[in-house]
């Protein structure tokens, strides 16, 4: 039935890719053999440690998950207007967005993909697009002599314009002719006439710049026909500008063009988690501070409002970034805490802007999507949400990396001034007016997560080390994935622990 359902397209084809399966622990797994639900000490309330009390809690698991932080979430993170920020070695901020503004300081885009999608689907949380790339957006790559930013189309007209012009001119000049017979000849320039916009044999296969460049009059009623942007620069000043290098990021399998986000912000995730887990079960502002395996069970010590408490279960899921782990004392021996040491901690910064104007939008018919430059600040990414109104909080930087640590060390009021210079070079002086707030982090400077995320150096004896239960402890979170810095990479954590955890305890 499945090949024919195949046969009529109504089945997945063989080459749809597909997420590991996943079965959540159910009452009645116990129920048939007799057996009782155990009881789960999560450490960490992101979303790793908040879905595994989330999946246990299905089948009756007696959980408690302690959270460092006073909020759950961990990395997932919105500040929306009277929020504080702490910073460690610096100065807490305040939010002071607006009433219906906000900052996703962390994630804050989806692929369509993901298992992140579904939990919004199974938790009720509304999703809207998230704009990742967008034509009416800008190129800006200072170090290459650009003078002035390219709106994303134009770049991508010359660009393909010219790569196909060369190609037409190597094919019909013979030069690939090992490579493809008469008929790949024919129907590789038909395909480049109509990719790259270019002309037609007599004229060389030129490209000449066409209206995909963008205009300088919009077209209009009447004769108003539109004035073509042109003529394009050469294919020798389109190289040095290399606009191209950007073009490859929606091609990215964790990217595209199209993906979603929370209405109202990332934190929709997290909140529904704790709802649905229980907020009974859940303690803020609880920082464990040892972890302790034993031959039965686990006992973990954690401080909660200057006091140190003992909690003690049969297992516990440590789902907290191995860098911070690395500095909790623990039993577990020497080539555990070998291994947490060993992943990359990597840095990332954003700063938020409330304009009281959405000039990007009067002004530069921008909506949504992301400008691109090689300057420190990296991107400028413009709300995808709130189009037409009056107000909106723009990114005037995300970076990560060498960039970010660049901007570490700032205060708040430094790093606004060297987005605000960067802000202006793209956009001008309204890039500095118009503003009623602002707001930066430095992942890195965050209490109980000190990182954006980790890289592994290579996925070697330590990745399966941590990816196993020592004793009675788990690890859990996006680091143990194969999709770092992606919620996705913690659903599926989760998930897995979650799964090996269940069997054990059938099995006990
Ligand atoms: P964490 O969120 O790090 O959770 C660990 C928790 O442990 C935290 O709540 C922490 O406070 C707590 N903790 C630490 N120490 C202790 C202690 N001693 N006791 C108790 N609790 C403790 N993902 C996307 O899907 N899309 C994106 O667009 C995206 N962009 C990102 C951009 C940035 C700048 C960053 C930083 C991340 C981004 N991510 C994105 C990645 C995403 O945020 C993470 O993959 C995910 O949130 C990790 O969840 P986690 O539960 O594994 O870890
Ligand atoms: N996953 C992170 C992002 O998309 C790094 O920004």
């Amino acid at each position: 039935m499945f090949a024919t359902m195949g046969a009529l397209g109504l089945a997945p084809s063989a080459e749809a890719a597909t997420k590991t399966p996943f079965q959540p622990p159910q009452p009645s797994d116990f129920r048939l053999r007799g057996r009782a639900a155990a009881k789960v000490l999560v450490l960490g309330g992101g979303v790793a440690g908040l879905t595994v009390a989330y999946e246990l809690g299905k089948a009756g698991y007696d959980c408690t998950v302690l959270e460092a932080r006073d909020r759950v979430g961990g990395r997932n993170l919105t500040m929306r207007g009277g929020d504080r920020l702490e910073e460690i070695g610096g100065a807490a901020q305040r939010a002071r967005f607006s009433d219906g503004q906000y900052m996703n300081m962390g994630p804050a885009r989806i692929a369509q993909w993901m298992t992140t999608m579904d939990y919004c689907r199974e938790l009720g949380v509304p999703l809207e697009v998230f704009a990742n790339s967008n034509a009416e957006a800008l190129i800006y790559n200072e170090s290459s002599g650009m003078t002035a930013p390219v709106k994303w189309r134009t770049a991508k007209a010359d660009v393909y314009g010219y790569i196909s012009e060369l190609l037409a001119k190597a094919t019909d000049q013979g030069a690939l002719d090992r490579r493809l017979t008469e008929t790949d000849k024919e129907r590789l320039l038909s395909f480049l006439s109509s990719f790259g916009a270019i002309g037609p044999k007599s004229s060389g296969y030129a490209y000449t710049g066409t209206d995909r460049r963008g205009y300088r009059v919009d077209p209009g009623a009447g004769d108003q026909a539109g004035t073509v942007l042109g003529p394009p620069p050469s294919l020798s000043e389109v190289l040095a500008s290399g606009v191209g290098r950007s073009f490859s990021f929606e091609l990215g399998y964790s990217q595209a063009m199209l993906m979603f986000q929370p209405v109202g912000g990332m934190d929709a995730i997290p909140r529904a988690l704790a709802k649905a887990v229980g907020p009974g079960r859940i303690k803020t502002g609880a920082e464990v501070t040892k972890i302790t395996n034993l031959a039965e069970g686990v006992e973990v010590h954690y401080v909660k409002n200057g006091k140190t408490h003992l909690a003690k279960a049969d297992y516990a899921v440590a789902a907290l970034p191995p860098n911070i782990l690395a500095k909790i004392p623990h039993n577990l021996g020497a080539g555990v805490q070998a291994a947490l040491e060993y992943p990359t901690v990597v840095s990332a910064g954003k700063l938020g802007i409330e304009y009281t104007r959405r000039w990007w939008e009067l002004e530069e018919n921008i909506y949504g999507g992301i400008t691109n430059t090689d300057l420190d600040t990296s991107v400028i990414w413009y709300p995808s949400y709130g189009y037409g109104t009056e107000r909106g909080v723009l990114l005037a930087y995300y970076n990560s990396g060498r960039d970010a640590q660049t901007y570490d060390p700032l205060t708040h009021a430094q790093r606004l001034e060297r987005a605000l210079q960067a802000g202006a070079k793209i956009h001008g002086p309204k890039f500095r007016r118009d503003i009623a707030a602002s707001l930066s982090i430095a992942w890195r400077r965050q209490p109980h997560l000190e990182g954006a995320w980790v890289s592994w150096p290579a996925r070697g004896a330590e990745y399966r080390l941590l990816n196993r239960p020592q004793g009675n402890v788990y690890f859990c979170g996006d680091w143990l994935s194969y999709e770092i810095a992606w919620q996705h990479g913690a659903f599926e954590s989760a998930r897995k622990v979650v799964t090996e955890l269940h069997q054990r305890v059938l099995k006990s």
